[in-house]
């Protein structure tokens, strides 16, 4: 029987298992996906031990992507460069790792906004923390026009756009930073715009970010899931943009590694969606 996992600090709210379960479910897969709480420093020994422990592979979250990434012998392109992993698995004797938030997140996109593609893909990132870092190199992967990140604090923004840039001349795509305080000024030429911040999780703040002067073709979107509507998206709804939500990325990223685990490629329905709203909805 395969077995993976979720690790993390805190973990017990996970959805990770939820996610994993109901398709090892409706594949019929005889496999686990357990929670396993790792504490801080210890996520890199937990995974050179892997085989040991009997795990294929696990998912990993906060506090250890770092890490993980670390203690990999083999860390692929998207997880180099987003400098963080979630996903580790080891394979030949090897550990080997990947991050399938950036994808995740692009794949969500291209179902729900597929029109950004077609136009000139002009890309604003709100945020420099692991979020953004993450975004950036799947929009450049992904072959974006420009993607212009702002931040409260520059030079976290300037830190990304250095460690990118090789990757971002290679595929052509212009990777700049722009000032916070012009934020609302260069929202009318972006054709995606994402908040990668905290903000708009439960009581914390607001982006103060005006789209007055977005394009009605610009595609809004939030890496935030709880609440599934943040402040940024129900503002875009009333001035008919269209947005994309933060629970896509949950679901999506997930899809790399359930393949890699069980070697089935799940998708995700609406009715795994509704699930995890729901339990979303319910804590
Ligand atoms: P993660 O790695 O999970 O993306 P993080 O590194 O804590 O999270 O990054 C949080 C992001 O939210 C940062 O870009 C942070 O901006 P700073 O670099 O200026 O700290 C941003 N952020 C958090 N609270 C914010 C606020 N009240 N206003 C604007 N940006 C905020």
């Amino acid at each position: 029987m395969r077995k993976a996992a979720v690790i993390g600090w805190p973990i017990a709210h996970s959805r990770s298992p939820l996610i994993h379960g109901s398709w090892l479910a409706e594949h019929g897969i005889a496999g686990s996906y357990e929670r396993i709480a790792v504490p801080p420093g210890e996520a890199g020994q937990f995974v050179r031990s892997l085989a040991e422990r009997g795990l294929v592979g696990v998912n990993v979250t906060i506090p250890h992507k770092l890490d993980v990434l670390a203690a990999a012998d083999e860390p692929e392109e998207s997880a180099r460069l987003a400098g963080a992993a979630n996903l580790v698995w080891h394979e030949g004797g090897r550990i080997r790792c990947a991050n399938t938030d950036g994808s995740g997140f692009l794949a969500h996109l291209d179902l729900m906004a597929p029109q950004w593609r077609a136009g000139e893909r002009r890309v604003m990132l709100l945020g420099a923390g692991g979020g953004a870092r993450a975004l950036s190199y799947a929009f450049i992967a992904a072959g974006a026009q420009s993607v212009t990140l702002v931040n409260r604090t520059p030079a976290a923004a300037e830190r990304i756009v250095a460690d990118l840039s090789d990757a971002a001349y290679r595929q052509r795509v212009r990777l700049q930073v722009s000032a916070w305080d012009d934020r609302s000024r260069i929202v009318s030429d972006r054709d995606v715009i994402v908040n990668t911040t905290s903000v708009g999780m439960k009581d914390i703040g607001s982006l103060g970010l005006d789209l007055a002067h977005a394009h009605p073709r610009t595609v809004v979107a939030d890496i935030v899931y709880v609440p599934l509507e943040t402040g940024l998206l129900a503002d875009a709804k009333a001035r008919g943009l269209t947005i994309v939500d933060g629970l896509g990325m949950l679901l999506h990223q997930a899809v790399p590694a359930f393949e890699r685990f069980f070697g089935v490629r799940p998708t995700v329905t609406p009715e795994l969606r509704a699930r995890i709203v729901s339990d979303i909805m319910g804590r």
